[in-house]
């Protein structure tokens, strides 16, 4: 059946106004009002009342992940359920090749965590740990796969790259017309302060900020701007946290730069104060990088309205307290980095971006479903509701009142850093490719998410 969605606020990249949708098959066909539709093939679904906005796009999840000692309990079936039940429909995940292996291992790896068991439409970045000349060489095939997007390390012994690595990637990855992201952290200097620490015996979780103050973050960003300026390619910064490492953006991009920057709700809405919490809890907060100062969340904000953040994702890795997190109560450096987000970032977004006037609801789209649409080569299939592109619709309800619980939260861990977080809007109805696959309440359809094979990344900082 074809779905007619009537009398709607639609969130279009040029403004929002009421209007109609209509969906035929996997596709969106026409958008406005007065569409013309046969009622014998047609549902009528009325969104009096309610937002419609492209289906959300989170591209930084970590899924099933595996550190070494622990796996985060949010899988592929769990983790896209929570994403479809807050309106994400597509999510991008990190595949990590693990040293010794080759780039197609990684990416196999992942490919089946994630087949059949995920119900959101799914990608990967590859996160490259090592690097030659043989693996240099698979960067044309990992693209042919439709893996466009790349991660590299500054921090993490197990997972981190030289310097001259960093160069070389980036180069080769802009021959395919993809683009490098960085977790810019200098993990020299972390390892050094966490060895301080050690030696007066201050490893309670309350040092966890310590050792990644945002000076480690800001010469992490000025390293990796200034190898991309050598490399002459443009260059995305993932999860960035504080006003010091946006700084250094903004002087590279005021020297001519092309760079793209992604924070996440935590960065926004959560301060650092929280590590003086009790261990237990101040342990659901171990991430990095860590929370930062309110002065930095008003930064952040304000590049997001702005239009100098580009893309907002959750950096979801989720692991519970007991039995995983609690391990490290004694040695922070034993607690697996991580928290869960992907079902609550376009809650948090709508309520405390939105709602709270900081941002409107085009940029809103533009962080959570256009710019990462555009720059992992999802547009316009992916982002935007437009004739030609997914059928993928979230009917938003801007009355929808309720509270983030870890007792009642979709994601499958025992804690959530939002707890107690009031939230205005939710999800009336989420379609995927055209069928209705959440009410609001629950998932209707499971485990028909399709993995996207993306094109170029679309560069629109140089529009
Ligand atoms: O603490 C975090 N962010 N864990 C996930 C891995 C990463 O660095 O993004
Ligand atoms: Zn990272
Ligand atoms: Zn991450």
């Amino acid at each position: 059946m074809d779905k007619l969605i009537k009398n709607g606020i639609l969130v279009l990249p040029q403004g929002h106004s009421k209007g109609d949708l209509l969906l035929q098959g996997e596709k969106i066909t026409a958008v406005g009002e007065g569409i013309s539709y046969d009622p014998l093939k047609t549902e009528v679904v009325d969104a009096e009342g309610c937002l419609v906005f492209p289906g959300f796009i989170d591209t930084h999840t970590h899924f099933q992940l595996d550190n070494g000692r622990f796996i985060s309990p949010d899988d592929f079936a769990a983790g896209s359920r929570a994403a479809i039940l807050g309106g994400t429909t597509t999510i991008l995940d990190f595949a990590t090749q693990n040293r010794g292996e080759t780039l197609a291992q990684g990416l196999a790896n992942w490919q089946d965590m994630a087949k059949d068991k995920t119900s959101c439409d799914y990608g990967f970045h590859l996160a490259i740990t090592e690097w030659n000349q043989q693996i240099s060489r698979e960067i044309k095939e990992i693209a042919a796969a439709g893996v466009t997007s790349f991660k590299v390390y500054m921090a993490y012994d197990n997972l981190r790259l030289k310097d001259r690595e960093i160069f070389q990637i980036m180069k080769k990855v802009d021959e395919i017309g993809g683009i490098v992201g960085c977790h810019c952290e200098n993990g020299d200097l972390i390892s050094c302060l966490t060895a301080e620490l050690r030696e007066k015996g201050e490893m309670s979780v309350r040092s966890h900020p310590l050792v990644r103050p945002a000076q480690v973050e800001a010469e992490a960003v000025y390293r990796y701007l200034t190898i991309a300026e050598m490399a002459g390619v443009p260059v995305n910064i993932v999860h960035l946290s504080s006003s010091r490492g946006l700084a250094v953006v903004e002087e590279a991009r005021a020297r001519g730069q092309e760079i793209y920057v992604e924070t996440c709700p935590q960065y926004l809405l959560l301060e650092d104060s929280r590590y003086e919490l009790p261990p237990r809890q101040a342990a659901v907060y171990v991430f990095s990088p860590p929370l930062r100062k309110p002065a930095d969340q008003q930064a952040l904000w304000q590049a997001a309205a702005g239009g100098r953040v580009d893309t907002i994702g959750t950096d979801h890795c989720s692991f519970n307290i007991a039995g995983q997190k609690e391990q490290g109560l004694e040695d922070f450096t034993m607690i697996p980095n991580g928290i869960p987000g992907v079902g609550h970032r376009p809650q948090l977004l709508y309520t405390y971006g939105v709602a709270a006037g900081k941002i409107s609801l085009e940029t809103m789209v533009r962080l959570l479903a256009e710019n990462p649409a555009k720059l992992f080569g999802l547009y316009p299939r992916k982002g935007v509701l437009a004739p030609g592109s997914d059928g993928d619709v979230v009917i938003w309800d801007p009355d929808k009142v309720s509270r983030i619980e870890a007792r009642t939260q979709a994601h499958q861990v025992d804690n959530t850093p939002y707890e107690s977080f009031e939230v205005k809007g939710g999800v009336r109805a989420v379609y995927l490719r055209g069928r209705l696959t959440a009410d609001g309440k629950e998932l209707l359809e499971a485990g028909k998410g399709c993995y996207l094979s993306r094109g170029p990344s679309l560069r629109f900082r140089q529009q």
